[in-house]
């Protein structure tokens, strides 16, 4: 049953989060997001995690802010971390931790519905707070940075990905479409009936805004790069999905 009203007028934050939580990343997308993980390049993911967590002891727990169907927790979990994995979605949560399960990682991963904007976590303990293309969905993506460092102890580090959607062109949006419905058994213009009437309420930051914000929040030493194709999802993913997302990092130090 849609959860969508029909309207035109923008969003409120707390409609936002319903509509993400139960029509955007739903039972039916989270399968159909999962799928995606099959053209991930995993290698390139893991190389950027290792070197940006270089130096944080095995067994150490790192928090994943919006963890999806844990791609990274996975990753996070099978490089000796114990991961706390927070996502608004409970059906994105049960496929994190099936996929856990499946790879022998469960043990070394929990997984809990939360909020990016309103942590359920004590101030200053996290060693490490990872979030991976979450904050484009966030409708005050200011408050969930603001989180970020506030829940990160005195040294630990956060390690932040997202992105800019760019245009694309006609051929790219119909090659992107074909993948979506040989990957994800999506029929074009799924999403037209709720979630693009979101798009007016998700501010959608760049790279040199995120970094003001954390800088303004008190973080130390935050820069910022793009991530070229061969560090993250992999040429042949990029190709498939019509280059329409550029993803960035964005890293910094809560001073001691
Ligand atoms: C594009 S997916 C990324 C998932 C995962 N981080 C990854 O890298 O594969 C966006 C995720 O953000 C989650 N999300 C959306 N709004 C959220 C919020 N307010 N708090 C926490 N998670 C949220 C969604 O449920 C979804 O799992």
């Amino acid at each position: 049953m849609s959860t969508c009203p029909r309207t035109t007028a923008v969003p409120e934050a707390a409609e936002i989060k319903t509509i993400m939580r139960d029509e955007r990343w739903n039972a039916r997308h989270a399968k159909a997001y999962n799928r995606y993980r099959l053209l991930s390049s995993k290698g390139g993911w893991a190389r950027l995690l290792a070197r940006e967590l270089a130096g944080l002891p095995a067994g150490t727990e790192v928090l994943e802010v919006g963890s999806g169907t844990g791609f990274i927790s996975e990753i996070l979990a099978g490089s000796g971390f114990n991961v706390w994995g927070m996502d608004l979605s409970p059906d994105m949560l049960a496929v994190a931790r099936s996929n856990l399960e499946a790879a022998g990682l469960a043990g070394r991963a929990r997984f809990t519905v939360g909020d990016a904007e309103a942590l359920d976590a004590p101030d200053g303990q996290a060693r490490a707070v990872v979030s991976r293309w979450v904050l484009w969905t966030l409708p005050r993506p200011r408050l969930a940075l603001q989180e970020m460092v506030r829940v990160l102890a005195p040294g630990g580090k956060l390690v932040l990905i997202d992105g800019q959607h760019l245009p694309m062109g006609r051929l790219a949006r119909i090659r992107a479409a074909l993948v979506d419905m040989v990957v994800a058994g999506r029929l074009p213009g799924w999403r037209r009936p709720c979630y693009t009437r979101l798009t007016p309420g998700l501010p959608r930051l760049d790279a040199p805004a995120v970094v003001d914000i954390l800088r303004e929040a008190g973080l130390a030493g935050v820069s910022y790069r793009r991530l070229t194709a061969e560090e993250s999802d992999g040429a042949v993913k990029s190709w498939l999905m019509g280059s329409g997302w550029q993803s960035y990092l964005v890293t910094g130090v809560k001073p001691q």
